[in-house]
């Protein structure tokens, strides 16, 4: 008989968008639930009741008043910038020249690159991130490195080799041919291997040449079903120097879709200065854009309108930004997601925020059928939020109501310390 394994304890999962539909029809909650697993995959969801008659073979782990959820899915990071996060006092071009360009250097040295990639998904496991799509550095080294880590651990990830052909050191270009070589080869040998996927990843338009631009667009159409990720529109310094280097480009935007990189598997991280076509196009494509909150008040980037993007029917994710980002965690970021929904003068509900950061980032990367979710037949990646995790959260959550009421301080004020428990591929990592 095959090894069942019954995690009982608070459920909350999605069964709708919560943009979309009052959150009381989007959400799924069992007070006294229980979640199903065997062989890596979710088997069944519900009442804990239920599911102990049903299956009385089954092992059961006991999370109490612990709430479980999907595991967090990170859908924009860069890995490489993990000893360098929250380094202080730069906007993005200085903060690019000055601390991402040098330690991305560093990636040239595998052992080097591998020693971080270990680190990153130890420290993400243990903040309760399952899966993530993470940049990686100009080496084919590193992109090895981060899917040979994520590959031992049976995780779900999508990366890529990050492709710069100008603008940047000596050390840290490539050239159109190599890129295009590189990462076609990368992709022939990872993508669709056990639970990775391959990236195409131009970093940004002012780091590629148009030359180089057109080969990752070439590269892309050879394999429409890869993800394409790059960065879209994150602080206006940045725009202005992409007008002067494509003249002939009607907006930012433009400068991916004149070159084949505008399509519905696109993922385009940032997107705050936004022009009316941009939005247009690429909600008429079909694609992707995610919302990264840490990062873009540390950078001083500026504020997501998640209002005029949900509206306008694009799909979106939320992420780390890992390390323009300030925090590995996506609780914080979920946090920093509210405070961002606050300015702009539309809070998120706590519903929101979850959705986000499960089944919003996982169809934000094609993947809402797999992960993201506790939907029979999706890969059993869980987590288990403690929701009294420090006296602080604890003293707030206590007086709380209603469900919400009580997740919410866990989102404003939660660490490492609110993840009880996490299950990768059906396996416990942590808990
Ligand atoms: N734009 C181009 N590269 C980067 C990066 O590494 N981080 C952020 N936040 N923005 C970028
Ligand atoms: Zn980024």
């Amino acid at each position: 008989m095959r090894d069942e394994v019954l995690l009982t304890g608070r459920i909350l999962d999605f069964i709708a968008d919560p943009f979309v539909v009052p959150f009381e029809e989007a959400c799924l909650i069992e007070e006294h639930g229980g979640v199903l697993i065997a062989e890596g995959r979710i088997l069944a969801r519900g009442s804990a009741e239920a599911l102990r008659a049903a299956h009385p073979g089954a092992r059961e782990v006991p999370y109490g008043k612990g709430l479980i959820l999907p595991g967090l899915v990170d859908a924009h990071v860069h890995f490489p910038q993990t000893a360098m996060i929250a380094s202080w006092g730069k906007r993005l071009i200085d903060w690019l020249n000055s601390y991402t360009f040098p330690e991305e250097m560093r990636f040239a040295d595998p052992a080097y690159a591998a020693e971080i990639a270990s680190r990153y998904l130890d420290l993400t496991a243990a903040h309760g991130t399952t899966s993530m799509v993470s940049f990686c550095t100009i080496h084919p080294a590193s992109v090895e490195a981060f899917f040979g880590e994520a590959q031992k651990r049976g995780q779900r990830v999508v990366a890529g080799k990050t492709c710069m052909d100008r603008n940047a050191p000596e050390g840290l270009r490539d050239t159109a041919q190599s890129a295009y070589d590189d990462s076609k080869a990368l992709l022939e040998a990872w993508h669709g291997v056990d639970r990775i996927s391959y990236a195409i990843t131009p970093r940004f338009s002012p780091t590629s040449t148009p030359g180089q631009l057109e080969a990752m667009g070439a590269l892309w159409a050879e394999h429409p079903d890869c993800l394409m990720q790059t960065h879209l529109s994150e602080q206006t310094d940045e725009i202005a120097w992409v007008k002067s280097l494509f003249p002939g480009a009607r907006d930012y935007l433009d400068t991916y879709e004149a070159y084949g990189l505008l399509g519905g598997n696109g993922l385009y991280g940032h997107a705050i200065h936004m022009e009316p076509r941009e939005i247009d196009r690429l909600a008429e494509v079909g694609a992707a854009v995610v919302h990264c909150p840490t990062s873009n008040t540390f950078i001083g980037s500026g504020l997501f309108d998640m209002v005029g993007m949900k509206g306008a029917g694009i799909r979106v994710g939320l992420a780390t930004d890992t390390g323009g980002g300030s925090d590995f965690s996506m609780l914080r970021t979920m946090g920093a997601a509210y405070e961002i929904g606050q300015l702009k003068g539309t809070p998120l509900h706590p519903a929101q925020l979850l959705w986000l950061a499960t089944a919003g980032s996982a169809g934000a990367i094609g993947m809402g059928d797999l992960i993201g979710t506790l939907a029979p037949g999706s890969e059993a990646d869980i987590v288990v939020l403690d929701l009294e995790s420090t006296p602080a959260i604890a003293q707030r959550a206590v007086r709380a109501e209603d469900l919400w009421e009580a997740v919410f301080p866990t989102l404003m004020m939660g660490d490492d310390r609110a993840v009880q428990a996490v299950w990768i591929n059906g396996r416990p990592v942590k808990g």
